[in-house]
């Protein structure tokens, strides 16, 4: 079955299992900045100051103003047309597709996605800092109007549920254990300049026997653009609703 597949369509045989990686450039026809842009999310905020360990305990009311404006942001945008072609074409190829985003909006799962993991988190979850075990819950308050941060039942601070730079992502087992048995590795909207997520095309391509088929797609070559079969210009939104072709 071919869905309006363009030129540059990628075709997925009966036999493909697909694994693919998002990151910010796939949220931003939905209006949310990345985060390198010139105009993007880091700008006005110094990475260390509001996406570290080190920044959370020198001013965590701050970190809270930070992420608190970014789930109204993600409250009021909506899925693209990108979000919703991997969620289309999971419902086309079922348990062969799988989805790892760096977002942490979930413009993902209101498109429909089912078989995701977030491996730096999400942004309407909390947790507590300490492991008391009421640990991530849902939570889509906003906490810039407190003056104080939101305090656990077990009188610990309560954080985002963000992976910050110097922690370690989620989900690695078992996104290792799907780029080893992809055959086809898409990679939407991300710089190629945060690891783990920039090394998944290489841990692709260094498997044993059979080498995956790696595709990039953004407007911009990513830093790793060597490492992939093709890149595919564009922007994720006008691009993946007609690219893949389902043989
Ligand atoms: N479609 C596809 N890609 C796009 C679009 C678009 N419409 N617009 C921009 N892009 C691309 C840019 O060309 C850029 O390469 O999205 C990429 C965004 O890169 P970054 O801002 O670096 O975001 P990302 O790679 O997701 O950042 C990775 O770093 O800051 C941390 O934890 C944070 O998850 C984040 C991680």
């Amino acid at each position: 079955m071919t869905i309006n597949a363009s030129p540059e369509s990628i075709e997925i045989s009966a036999s493909d299992r697909v694994f693919v990686l998002t990151g910010a450039g796939i949220s931003a026809e939905s209006g949310l900045r990345t985060f390198r842009d010139s105009n993007g999310l880091w700008a006005g905020y110094q990475v260390e100051t509001v996406a570290t360990p080190e920044g959370w305990d020198a001013n965590p009311e701050l970190v809270w103003q930070f992420y608190s404006q970014r789930r109204r942001e993600a409250q009021e945008s909506q899925p693209n047309a990108a979000h919703y072609a991997l969620a289309e074409l999971e419902k086309r190829i079922g348990e062969r597709f799988f989805l790892c985003t760096q977002n942490v909006d979930d413009l993902h799962e209101r498109a429909g996605s089912k078989n995701l993991v977030h491996m730096h988190g999400e942004l309407f979850k909390t947790r507590c800092e300490a492991k008391c075990g009421a640990c991530v819950f849902e939570d889509r308050d906003s906490y810039n109007s407190m003056r104080e941060i939101p305090i656990c039942a077990c009188g610990a601070r309560l954080r985002p549920h963000i992976v910050w730079f110097g922690e370690i992502p989620l989900e690695m087992v078992r996104i290792q254990q799907e780029i080893a048995r992809c055959s086809l590795l898409l990679v939407v909207g991300t710089s190629g300049a945060v690891h783990p997520a920039a090394s998944f095309v290489h841990w692709a391509n260094a498997r044993r026997g059979t080498r995956a088929r790696t595709f990039y797609v953004g407007p911009e070559e990513p830093l790793n653009a060597n490492a992939f079969t093709r890149i595919i210009p564009g922007r994720a939104g006008e691009t993946l609703p007609c690219m893949f072709k389902i043989l």
